[in-house]
């Protein structure tokens, strides 16, 4: 961002109220992942809500474009029904709207909440979609290409001294989700935005396929995935069984990982497994299987898999031979919330208010202990026009686990399965505290088969029998 002074004017005038207390175990390592931010240069204050608030009722558009009639068009052209929820009293007020993708002052409250709760995370993990959801009309490359460097300036202006850890994502492209194999215009231009984050071997692979490795301390490794190559939207890979050599690369990287005695963590956008919010699968499914079985042989060096996308707070088990049976988890992959509350008018699911998420792990063994989910109650937001960040649970407590490796989420898994009450928050904080409308069992099966089995096989078997 150029305008940093008009930054600074905001913070004060949005005077950001932040309630947490100070974690206990100071001295275990911090992280922030950010993830899903869909800043939207075109959001209007006082914008129709049923036009992504990029719409102001008798006012031209901010490029003079009839954004409705293009709406419209773009709606038929799709031949979709448009399924657009009104939410009471919603309106496109500055600090946001559930019908819509983050304004400004959300997006800056984000980070000064960040900086505010932990200023010094030991790195970040920031897992892509840069750019507002839109057909193609309103963006093109250069306007993808603003969103993703505008981010990793804003990342760089309120974090200048800590590393980041960037993964692709499905947005960040143009026609969005269309990502071939490198070289291409996106991963060249990333390779230059975030040559500061990454080494010159990083940056090689990057350019070729959006995918690299670095080594964060000795013993200690993450691998960054370029997942949208799976994505069921991307029509660039499909006659491809190993899109820019990913996962010949992944097998050589965590084998060496394994020779070298470290301990890796898995970072990508889209996850694989089944998306319990939409009802769909997010990987083409000749992917999602090999996918998975690419980390088969290395589940003892894997710590975890952090992933966004899905704008929806969940986790999932991981086996290592699922044909062998899928008793025993062998790996445990998170989800992370979205900041952009947007509700997507072409699916039957319910927006979310924004999410913050800062994870501890140990300093020693690189393991997971703990993350705090931060939120913002948007509701109250737009009551009050301002902007509060809280405290939604640690996951810790509210999964009653002492760490957050596989054998303890396998247990907290087991609570949700068990009891109704554990469920219904789970189902709650998926949208990250929006009031949830219930689980039914359909809905409870689809819950609990997305968390316990990400193979195809093993997802439609529990589907039927839970
Ligand atoms: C919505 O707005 C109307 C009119 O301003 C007001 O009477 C009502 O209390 C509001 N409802 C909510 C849920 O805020
Ligand atoms: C992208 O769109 C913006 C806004 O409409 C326009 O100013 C710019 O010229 C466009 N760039 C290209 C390369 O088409
Ligand atoms: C990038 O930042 C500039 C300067 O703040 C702003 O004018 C522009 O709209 C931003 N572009 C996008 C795509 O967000
Ligand atoms: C990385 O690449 C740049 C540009 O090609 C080069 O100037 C620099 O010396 C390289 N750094 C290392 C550590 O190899
Ligand atoms: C995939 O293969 C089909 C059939 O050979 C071809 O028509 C299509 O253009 C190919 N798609 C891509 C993205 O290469
Ligand atoms: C992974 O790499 C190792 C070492 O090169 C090799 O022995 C093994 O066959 C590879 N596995 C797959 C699935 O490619
Ligand atoms: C961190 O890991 C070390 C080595 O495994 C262990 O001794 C220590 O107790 C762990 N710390 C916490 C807080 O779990
Ligand atoms: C969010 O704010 C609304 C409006 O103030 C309130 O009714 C609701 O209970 C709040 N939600 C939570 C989970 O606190």
């Amino acid at each position: 961002m150029r305008n940093i002074s008009l930054l600074l004017l905001l913070c004060i005038y949005l005077s950001i109220d932040i309630s947490f207390s100070l974690s206990s175990s100071l001295f275990n390592g911090k992280i922030w992942h950010i993830t899903d931010t869909h800043y939207d240069f075109l959001y209007q204050t006082g914008g129709d809500t049923t036009k992504q608030c990029r719409e102001v009722p008798g006012k031209k558009t901010v490029d003079g474009i009839v954004y409705s009639k293009k709406f419209e068009n773009d709606n038929n052209n799709k031949n979709n029904n448009i399924n657009i929820i009104h939410h009471p009293n919603d309106t496109a007020s500055a600090v946001g709207s559930y019908s819509c993708d983050t304004p400004y002052e959300l997006l800056i409250s984000s980070f000064e909440a960040m900086v505010k709760i932990e200023p010094n995370p030991d790195f970040i993990i920031w897992t892509g979609d840069d750019p507002p959801h839109f057909e193609t009309y309103q963006l093109n490359q250069s306007l993808v290409l603003q969103s993703i460097s505008n981010m990793t300036e804003l990342i760089k202006y309120y974090f200048p001294d800590t590393r980041v850890y960037p993964s692709i994502g499905n947005h960040d492209s143009f026609p969005e989700h269309q990502i071939p194999i490198g070289p291409n215009w996106l991963f060249d231009a990333i390779t230059e935005y975030w040559s500061p984050f990454l080494t010159n071997s990083s940056l090689e692979t990057l350019q070729y396929g959006g995918y690299y490795t670095e080594l964060v301390e000795p013993g200690f490794r993450i691998v960054s995935l370029n997942t949208v190559f799976y994505y069921t939207q991307n029509k660039q890979c499909l006659n491809l069984t190993d899109p820019a050599g990913q996962f010949a690369w992944l097998n050589s990287t965590l084998y060496q990982a394994k020779l070298n005695n470290e301990l890796v963590w898995i970072i990508g956008h889209v996850p694989p497994g089944y998306n319990e919010k939409y009802d769909i699968y997010n990987f083409h499914k000749q992917f999602n299987d090999i996918y998975l079985e690419a980390f088969s042989d290395y589940s003892d060096i894997i710590v975890a898999h952090f992933y966004g996308h899905e704008h929806s707070d969940a986790f999932r088990l991981y086996y290592d031979r699922p044909s062998m049976g899928e008793d025993f988890p062998t790996g445990i992959m998170f989800l992370t919330p979205s900041l952009t509350p947007w509700q997507n008018p072409w699916v039957p699911a319910p927006p979310n208010n924004p999410s913050l998420r800062l994870y501890h792990y140990n300093y020693t063994d690189f393991t997971l202990l703990d993350y705090d989910q931060y939120w913002t109650n948007l509701t109250d937001n737009i009551k009050t026009n301002e902007i509060n960040w809280m405290l939604e649970y640690r996951a810790r407590e509210f999964y009653h686990v002492e760490a957050l490796d596989h054998i303890s989420m396998y247990e907290a898994y087991l609570l949700i399965e068990q009891v109704p009450e554990m469920l219904d928050t789970y189902k709650l904080y998926n949208s990250v505290s929006y009031p949830s409308k219930g689980c039914d069992d359909v809905c409870k099966r689809i819950q609990l088969c997305s968390i316990r089995h990400p193979f195809v096989k093993g997802f439609k078997t529990c589907l039927v029998s839970v």
